[in-house]
C-alpha cells in the first residue's frame, strides 16, 4: 500500500506495473480489466489476489472460465499458495463455472443479483476490512444479453462499493467479437487496464496499456509484458508502438459509442433488480 496526496492505493504484486500508476490502485476503485483470450488477465488479476494475501487485505476471487483448482494451480506455478490463504481464511475462491460439485462458495445461476449476493456473504465471512475482489470475468453474466452490459455493471459497482472493495472486473475482447461481449464495463469503471497480442515476426508478444485511471497521473505508453515460469507477469519496457495500434479498431470504438447512447437512457433509470 502506499499513500500519494492523500490517496490510499493498492499495489498491484507488480512493482514495474505499480510504478505507472502512482504507487497502485486507489481504494474503492473498480478497474475494467479487458483483452483478447491469452493475453494476461488471469495471472494479473493472480498477481493481485496474492498481493492482498501478502497486505493483510480480504480476497475475494470470482472465477468464471475456470475452475477454482484451475486458478489455484495456475497461482502455485508462481509460488503462490492460495490453498493456504483459503484455510488462512483470508480469500475465498467463488467458483461460477457450471459444474456438477457444487458447494457454499460456488455460483448456482450466472446472475448479476446471485453474484453481488455472494460476494457479499464472503465479505462477511472474511470479515471487516480493506478486500480485493477479482470477478474473471464479468463477460459471462451478459453473454446472452451483450446490451445490458453498461447497467449491470453499474449495479455491481453501486451495491458492492459500499462493501469497501476495490475490484479488478475482467471482461473479454477479441477483435471479430464486435458487441457480442458488451462494453458497458469500461464506461462505469474508474480505470482501464487494456492487455493485447501482436504476432511480430512469427512471434506472440503482449502489451499492456493503461487507458484510463482517475485521480491518477497515469503512464500512457504500452508496455511489453512477459509471462515466466516460477515468475508470472514482468514488464518489459515500453515499446514504441503507438497507442492507437492497441486500442481498437475505428469500426469497434464507433459500435461502442453507439452501444453507449443505445444504453444513456436505461441507466438514468433505477434497474429494477437493484433492490437490495
Ligand atoms: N507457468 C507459466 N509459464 C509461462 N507462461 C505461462 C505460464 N502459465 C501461463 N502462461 C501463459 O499465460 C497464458 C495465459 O494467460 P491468462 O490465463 O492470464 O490469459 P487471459 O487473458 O486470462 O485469457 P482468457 O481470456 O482466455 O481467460 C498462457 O496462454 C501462457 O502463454
Ligand atoms: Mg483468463
Amino acid at each position: 500500500m502506499s499513500i500519494s496526496k492523500g490517496i490510499e492505493r493498492l499495489s498491484t504484486g507488480i512493482r514495474k506495473f505499480d510504478e505507472l500508476i502512482e504507487g497502485g490502485i486507489p481504494r474503492g476503485f473498480f478497474v475494467s480489466v479487458v483483452g483478447e483470450p491469452g493475453t494476461g488477465k488471469t495471472i494479473f488479476c493472480i498477481h493481485y489476489a496474492n498481493q492482498g494475501i501478502i497486505d493483510g487485505d480480504r480476497v475475494i476471487y470470482v472465477t468464471t472460465e475456470e475452475s477454482r483448482e484451475s486458478i489455484i494451480n495456475q497461482a502455485s506455478q508462481f509460488n503462490f499458495d492460495f490453498e493456504k490463504a483459503i484455510q488462512d481464511k483470508k480469500m475465498i475462491i467463488i467458483d461460477a463455472l457450471m459444474k456438477e460439485k457444487l458447494d457454499e462458495w460456488s455460483l448456482f445461476e450466472l446472475t448479476v443479483e446471485e453474484l453481488v449476493k455472494k460476494v457479499i456473504e464472503a465479505k462477511k465471512e472474511l470479515g471487516y476490512g480493506r478486500t480485493r475482489l477479482i470477478v474473471d470475468s464479468m463477460s459471462a453474466f451478459w453473454l446472452d444479453k451483450p446490451a445490458m452490459a453498461r447497467r449491470m455493471s453499474y449495479f455491481v459497482k453501486r451495491v458492492l462499493h459500499k462493501w469497501d472493495v476495490t475490484a479488478l472486473l475482467v471482461s473479454q475482447y477479441a477483435v471479430t467479437s464486435d458487441l457480442s461481449y458488451g462494453f458497458g464495463l469500461e464506461h462505469v469503471a474508474d480505470g482501464i487496464i487494456r492487455f493485447k497480442k501482436v504476432i511480430m515476426r512469427g512471434e506472440l508478444r503482449r502489451f499492456v496499456l493503461i487507458e484510463k485511471m482517475r485521480q491518477t497521473n497515469h503512464d500512457l505508453r504500452a508496455h511489453e509484458i512477459r509471462i515466466l515460469p516460477g515468475q508470472g507477469l514482468v514488464l518489459v519496457s515500453p515499446t514504441e508502438m503507438r497507442s492507437q495500434d492497441l486500442r481498437m479498431p475505428p469500426k469497434v470504438i464507433k459500435k461502442m459509442e453507439e452501444a453507449k447512447e443505445k444504453s444513456r437512457a436505461q441507466i438514468t433509470d433505477e434497474p429494477e433488480w437493484s433492490s437490495e
